[in-house]
């Protein structure tokens, strides 16, 4: 890790605009200038100009109860109108709002019109199901055209999605309904990935059996055509759909109302609802995905591969981009099904102009060579982005030459499920690249550096990243536990929100991101937590203790790593390997299969303070195969040596 910052911190490569590319920019200095002088006047501007309000605002910020902020807080719209209506009424309705690809290759374009007389139905189904203002629905689906209409849906009735990623497990979504008291949920028979069904209904119905909360009624997406169970609370689509009439007229809601939940990983075990609401996170994510992608709206086809299970599926497959009226292509499935150029062979196929991707996914094919990508015509391309993690300098520079021929612009993007929109990145257009920063805040957006103690770093240093002012697509809080809010991101430096990431300034001013400080890890860009892992560990008959650790990983940029001290009684005559095998399943069974450990190590002992706190650092130095750092504090100092034999 420390090599590769130092490298990083080397990095001297700098990118100019292009001129023709500059000549068409959506961006433009001016945005920063106008931030300056007066950011509020310039996101009630942004408000104003980029979405349609059906009571105007004359209030932009209300902060005098940090850390719960308003915004437009006296205005009223529509979010799902935003998005698919007014693009309609201003005559755009044929413009194609989603290309979709499945994994096995059927395709449908739906237009602007057709997506929203498909919400209209969908909003009028919901309420036939008795879905009311402020009610959550659970959406568990795979990445298929019914995700984005079923929270525009709710978008458009006032309820509140929480949309839970399908790769998560049945208690992962037992727990994410029964804290949201969801009592509606919308999933599908299964999907496609990786050229083989997954089913999702079934684990639906464990969970339902699972959580306190009484669901109603679960609403299911023939995708497959698998065989499912089938009780009375479960309702079919494309019946309820049939059944519902294509006129809806959007009602208006307080910007404020919320939008959404979405559960991410914290420093504890227990996953955090973050909350969202209406006209300040429309706001940011259209301004974002207007200005950062460089968005013309006309001729653009834009390409983001997240899942709608992750915060960028939310700002930038459905929110942003619908809210632009941008066309998009939306892929169900994974990037190397049936061959390993799908993804390029779809740009191919759409004419992909703006595509926004992961590092992890950059770095994995960057492994395979280029001559895969170099099968297919990729010329279409104007614009490349990258989120989730740090980019490293190699692959920055990999995905310009290799993916974007060598000219266009590359933006490193770096925000949170908090954030809700992107908060540090180049404008294209504007500013000079610099492969591997993030570089710096948006228009807008004020963020610094901060020592530990809460001082600011000036000039060139390194620190903790903070947002100083408040901004519009800001996290409300976190559902039902507002001293959680607080205690996560308030407490340490007042009224300043706390990110959880390192950061470094360089002498031109320009950001790097160094990776989280607290107990979070990232492994290919999302978000797990060590507590989160342990505990699932220790609930396993054979654990007696557990750490866990995320090591850096060459593709996957962190790994999980656990280290586990077995229960003799269980596990006398089992052997290491069985042992390891069965809790890595185990863990992969109860979270979902993106936390299954890299690695269990199995243990006589963990490294322990004195005071009975377990050293992570040192179990992080034998994970990356480093010498192990200084012992001194340890209870007992020949620990770790003991420890060092069992991993080799
Ligand atoms: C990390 C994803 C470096 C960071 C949008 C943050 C990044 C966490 C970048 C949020 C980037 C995201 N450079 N690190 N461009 N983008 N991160 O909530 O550690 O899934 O705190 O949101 O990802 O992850 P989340």
């Amino acid at each position: 890790m420390n090599a590769q910052i130092d490298h990083n911190l080397e990095e001297i490569r700098r990118f100019r605009p292009a001129p023709e590319f500059a000549a068409q920019a959506v961006a433009s200095p001016e945005l920063y200038d106008a931030a300056a002088s007066d950011r509020l006047g310039f996101w009630a501007d942004q408000a104003r100009e980029l979405l349609t309000w059906s009571k105007p605002f004359t209030r932009t910020l209300d902060w005098t109860n940090p850390p719960f902020a308003t915004w437009f807080d006296d205005g009223e719209l529509n979010v799902a109108y935003n998005c698919l209506d007014r693009h309609v009424e201003e005559g755009n309705g044929d413009r194609v709002a989603l290309h979709f690809e499945g994994e096995p290759g059927d395709s449908r374009a739906i237009t602007y019109a057709e997506l929203t007389a498909e919400v209209k139905r969908a909003a009028n189904a919901l309420i036939a199901l008795g879905v009311e203002p402020g009610d959550r629905v659970a959406i568990y689906l795979p990445l298929i055209p019914e995700a984005v209409v079923a929270m525009l849906a709710c978008a458009r009735i006032g309820a509140v999605h929480s949309v839970v990623f399908g790769g998560f497990s049945s208690q992962s979504l037992s727990s994410r309904i029964d804290d949201a008291e969801a009592h509606v949920v919308i999933t599908a028979d299964g999907g496609y990935r990786k050229g083989r069904v997954f089913p999702l209904k079934p684990t639906v119905d464990e969970a339902v059996a699972a959580a306190e909360t009484e669901v109603r009624a679960v609403i299911v997406v023939e995708r497959t055509g698998a065989e499912v169970e089938w009780t009375d609370r479960d309702v079919r689509w494309s019946e309820a759909m049939a059944d519902a009439s294509s006129e809806h007229t959007a009602l208006p809601f307080n910007a404020e109302h919320p939008l959404f939940i979405l559960y991410t990983s914290g420093t504890t075990g227990k996953p955090k609802g973050i909350l969202h609401t209406s006209g300040g996170y429309l706001t940011q994510t259209a301004f974002t995905h207007k200005n950062v992608f460089d968005l013309h709206p006309e001729r653009d086809v834009y390409w983001c591969t997240a899942d709608v299970g992750w915060i960028t599926g939310h700002s930038y497959v459905v929110y942003g981009p619908l809210a632009n009226g941008a066309t998009q292509v939306i892929y169900e499935g994974t990037p190397d099904t049936p061959h390993a150029g799908r993804w390029w062979e779809i740009i191919e196929k759409y004419g992909v102009t703006i595509f926004y991707t992961a590092p992890t996914a950059i770095r994995s094919f960057m492994k395979l060579g280029r001559q895969i990508p170099h099968g297919f015509n990729l010329r279409s391309l104007r614009l490349l982005g990258s989120v989730g993690e740090p980019i490293n300098p190699e692959a920055w520079i990999w995905y310009r030459h290799v993916i974007g021929g060598g000219s266009i612009p590359v933006v490193d993007t770096w925000w949170q499920t908090e954030t809700g929109a992107i908060m540090i990145s180049a404008l294209p257009g504007v500013t000079d690249l610099k492969p591997g920063s993030a570089q710096v805040a948006v228009p807008g957006i004020s963020i610094d550096i901060l020592s530990d103690e809460g001082e600011p770093v000036e000039g060139v240093g390194g620190g903790l990243l903070v947002v100083t002012e408040p901004w519009p697509s800001m996290l409300r809080g976190i559902w039902g536990d507002p001293d959680r809010f607080r205690e996560t991101y308030w407490e340490k430096f007042g009224d300043k929100y706390f990110a959880g990431d390192g950061a470094r300034r360089d002498e031109d001013g320009d950001i790097w991101l160094l990776g989280r400080v607290d107990d979070v890890m990232n492994v290919s860009g999302h978000r797990l937590s060590t507590a989160e892992i342990e505990s699932s560990l220790v609930a396993h008959p054979f654990t007696a203790e557990a750490a866990v650790v995320g090591a850096s990983d060459e593709t996957t940029g962190q790994a999980v790593v656990a280290f586990v001290i077995l229960k003799e009684r269980q596990t006398a005559g089992l052997d290491i390997a069985t042992a390891s095998e069965e809790l890595r399943a185990h863990v992969a069974k109860q979270i979902g299969a993106i936390a299954r450990p890299r690695q269990v190590f199995i243990v006589g002992e963990l490294p322990k303070t004195r005071s009975g706190k377990i050293m992570r650092r040192l179990l992080r130095d034998l994970a990356e195969g480093r010498q192990v750092g200084d012992t001194t504090t340890l209870a007992d100092t020949s620990v770790m040596t003991a420890i060092t034999e069992q991993v080799r």
